[in-house]
């Protein structure tokens, strides 16, 4: 029987990046794309897929007749989503938590009707936005940093938030729809024996996002260095002293990989993933990188507010995925962003008109 693989959201950047690889490193895996293209960009991935051997599915993860329709599937891996934290906020909320979910719940019935496991990709905005605002930072050079040797509840100043951190508190919509699916899905492990791993995602990037002010900054960095356009500096007083961990998405896809080649041990489990310490930078370290590697200089803005969903600070501590899989990232900061920019020049009649500010 061949191995069918779905990718819920597989048209948007870390969705098609999976369904690529996994065709490409099994070319005889039925690998379906299922998405109903709502992310502007979404749409340049559905060439692309099919040229590389991944089917294309056309549907909503709202509607459990789309899922339906593709039929019984081996693996989901559920990467559709309104991404940004920002959404809902002076907007309705609806089509986000229709979507992430109600997304959730429609594809937990998928899976315990038609069989199948589930990996999931959740987010580190499930920790609450006021707890990572309130912990001590310093001033360093370009960037914050936790007090040295400092820690608590979750986190110290060497390795950042672990899955530990406490959860009390508000979280933005976007991380309550994250967090309430991932204790759906605990409850259908329990229940229904569902085989299910839960990854909370920090910062992801690479070729083929399609970044935007509220979501995917590091490729909106780069693509305003590349094309034009305006940056600012938004939030705790607009210096660009904002710190964030990045992983390339070719890194989440070999920890996939290592999680799928035991899903018996890592079933259950939620881990926190990211590039970690050594893959942080702020949003200045960024602007620098994105200068030496375009050789253009951009004046940066500054907008001293603070959106309601911002935090200064995130850096994951992944060592517990770490020590359970043997992975680690392996792509620098500067080898994505190297990669980013390579792709924007080499692309440019495509994704200027989606990119540009
Ligand atoms: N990119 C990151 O930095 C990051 C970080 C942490 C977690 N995540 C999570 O990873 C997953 C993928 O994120 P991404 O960066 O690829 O986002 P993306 O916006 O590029 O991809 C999401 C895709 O979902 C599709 N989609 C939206 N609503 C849908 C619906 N109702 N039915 C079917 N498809 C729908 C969009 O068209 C898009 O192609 C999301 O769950 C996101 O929350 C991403």
């Amino acid at each position: 029987m061949t191995f069918r693989l779905m990718i819920t959201g597989g048209a948007g950047f870390v969705g098609s990046s999976l369904a690529i690889a996994f065709r490409r490193d099994h070319p005889e895996w039925d690998v379906v794309a299922f998405d109903n293209l709502k992310r502007r960009g979404s749409e340049l991935a559905v060439e692309r897929l099919l040229a590389l051997g991944v089917g294309f599915h056309h549907g909503d993860v709202r509607s459990v007749e789309d899922l339906d329709a593709v039929g019984p599937v081996d693996l989901l891996i559920e990467c559709s989503a309104e991404p940004s934290v920002h959404a809902g906020y002076r907007e309705s909320p609806h089509y986000l938590v229709a979507t992430n979910l109600g997304g959730t719940v429609n594809c937990l019935e998928y899976l315990r009707r038609h069989g199948g496991d589930l990996l999931f990709l959740s987010t580190s905005r499930v920790y609450p936005i006021g707890p990572l605002r309130g912990l001590p930072f310093e001033h360093r050079g370009d960037r914050l940093e936790l007090s040295p040797h400092a820690g608590g509840a979750g986190w110290t100043a060497e390795a950042g938030i672990s899955e530990a951190f406490p959860l009390a508190g508000s979280r933005s919509l976007y991380g309550a729809t994250k967090l309430a699916s991932e204790l759906l899905i605990e409850e259908y492990r329990s229940m229904y024996g569902l085989r299910a791993v839960v990854n909370r995602c920090g910062v992801l990037a690479g070729p083929w996002q399609m970044g935007k002010v509220d979501q995917g900054f590091v490729v909106l960095w780069m693509a305003r260095h590349v094309y034009g356009g305006s940056l600012a500096y938004m939030g705790f007083g607009g210096t660009g002293l904002q710190v964030r961990d990045v992983l390339h998405v070719d890194d989440l896809y070999d920890l996939l990989v290592h999680q799928l080649q035991d899903l018996d041990l890592h079933s259950g489990a939620v881990y926190n993933v990211g590039g970690g310490m050594n893959g942080s930078l702020s949003l200045r370290e960024l602007t620098q990188c994105c200068q030496r590697i375009s050789g253009r200089r951009l004046k940066v803005g500054s907008i001293a507010d603070t959106r309601p969903a911002d935090i200064p600070y995130y850096v994951g501590d992944s060592r517990s995925v770490r020590a359970a899989t043997g992975w680690q990232p392996r792509r620098a900061v500067s080898d994505i962003l190297q990669q980013i920019h390579q792709w924007l020049v080499d692309n440019r009649t495509q994704l200027e008109p989606i990119l540009r500010g």
